[in-house]
């Protein structure tokens, strides 16, 4: 018994002396900025737009090829690469520990259509070049690592939700931006819709998810800080609202008889609009998609379905701003002789980041001498699914003007590579204590 309990304190000292050792040694690691930016470089030409920035929609040959580049990125780094089920590009390395559960890095790099080089591409590069730097100074960690580039995450973190969440038959009917279903694009992408299940996970098989990603927004940039420690991140629902009149004769149909979808819908988006900003708060909402039946200048609009999107860090009030919405729209197509119905078609709940993980995040950024501001994200990352199984913590660098979702999305190298060590440090330093 008292060999036992010797055994037991030499261990305990020495690891207690041994680990801040150790994560001293480690805080010195940097990762290798010119390489980060070489691959965000080699990157963009994926899906590339004459006039700047990058349409590398989920599902197209630009994302496949993409993804192509980044696995052998991946086993530059030595990350022992595979596709699972749910399409996902996962690069695995072994820990020292194997009965612990894995610690998780990435975001994604499929893009909006005329998107930038920035969004998901900083976290993905970020998080390959982290793999890299801990191989090259020959750092295994406790926990098994992986490295994740979720599939199709603009399209409705599709790749994140099929692991934590699982798809429904619906969604894997539901066609995605670049024209195919997302069964099929996830077969596209070298997974098996039929055997998703191979793909899940469970609450409590990782041991947290760290997502480096651009703010999106102007809070870093507009105040010179260059690291953002996320708060949480925004719940989203988005709905297929379909109104429908009677096309009819442009000429001939005198204005008192008309049943103009158009007409109605115009006037419905101007009351989203007018509602969401009637309440205090951070909640958006948005109507980025106008689809006109028959679309001549010479027929009056018969069929008009537009996409509603709304945000916010409650569900809750996402869901009381839609019905006031939704209310108001049907007196509107009531009053108009037109008919309408609305189909919700995505609902991502909202989640907060782990208080242990942004305590983390903000203590690497100190020890580098950079300075931090908490905000929430109002846009939706994979972190946000990746919390229903585990701990999530998100580090944002800043969005020059805050511009995102375009051409001129920009965030400097040097940001960039704080970036990127910060995510190292703090993935050192979840790895000595979790
Ligand atoms: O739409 C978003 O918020 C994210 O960029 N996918
Ligand atoms: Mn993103
Ligand atoms: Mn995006």
């Amino acid at each position: 018994m008292i060999r036992r309990e010797f055994t037991r304190r030499l261990v305990g000292g020495i690891t207690s002396v041994a680990l801040p050792w150790t994560y001293r040694m480690q805080a010195t690691l940097r990762v290798d900025g010119s390489r980060l930016q070489a691959h965000l470089a080699a990157l963009s030409e994926f899906g590339k737009n004459p006039g700047g920035g990058v349409s590398r929609v989920a599902y197209t040959e630009a994302d496949r090829q993409a993804r192509d580049a980044v696995t052998g990125w991946m086993r530059e780094a030595r990350l022992e690469t595979a596709v699972d089920a749910a399409g996902n590009l996962i690069g695995r390395r072994a820990g020292r520990e194997p009965s612990r559960k894995p610690l998780l890095i990435g975001s994604h790099i499929d893009s909006v259509p005329q998107g930038g080089n920035f969004d998901g591409d900083v976290g993905s590069v970020g998080a390959i070049e982290v793999a890299r730097t801990l191989d090259a100074a020959g750092v295994t960690l406790r926990h098994p690592l992986e490295v994740v580039i979720f599939q199709n995450e603009e399209g409705g973190t599709t790749g994140s939700r099929a692991m934590a969440a699982g798809l429904t038959p619906a969604e894997l009917e539901r066609v995605a931006q670049s024209g195919m279903s997302i069964r099929d694009g996830i077969r596209f992408l070298g997974g098996d819709p039929d055997r998703l299940d191979s793909a899940r996970r469970a609450p409590g098989d990782i041991a947290g998810y760290l997502e480096l990603h651009i703010e999106q927004g102007g809070v870093l940039d507009d105040t010179t800080t260059p690291i953002g420690v996320v708060l949480g991140i925004v719940g989203i629902r988005h709905w297929d609202i379909t109104i429908t009149g009677f096309a009819n004769h442009a000429g001939t149909t005198p204005m008192d008889r008309r049943k103009d979808a158009l007409l109605t819908a115009a006037r419905c988006i101007e009351a989203a609009n007018r509602i969401v900003r009637s309440v205090p708060g951070r909640q958006v909402g948005t109507v980025g998609k106008l689809a006109v039946e028959p679309g001549a200048y010479n027929v009056i609009p018969g069929l008009v379905t537009f996409g509603l999107e709304l945000r916010d860090l409650d569900d809750a009030k996402i869901l009381r701003l839609y019905q006031r919405i939704l209310a108001e729209c049907r007196r509107i197509a009531a009053l108009n002789g037109t008919a309408l119905t609305s189909t919700e078609t995505l609902a991502i709940a909202p989640a907060l980041t782990d208080p242990g993980i942004r305590g983390v995040i903000a203590g690497a950024a100190q020890e580098l001498g950079l300075r931090t501001i908490r905000l929430p994200s109002g846009a939706g990352h994979d972190a946000q699914e990746m919390a229903r199984l585990g701990p999530v913590g998100m580090i944002f660098v800043p969005s020059v003007g805050g511009i995102s979702h375009s051409p001129r999305e920009y965030s400097r190298p040097g940001d960039i590579e704080n970036g990127a060590n910060v995510l190292l440090r703090t993935l050192l330093r979840l790895d000595a204590t979790l």
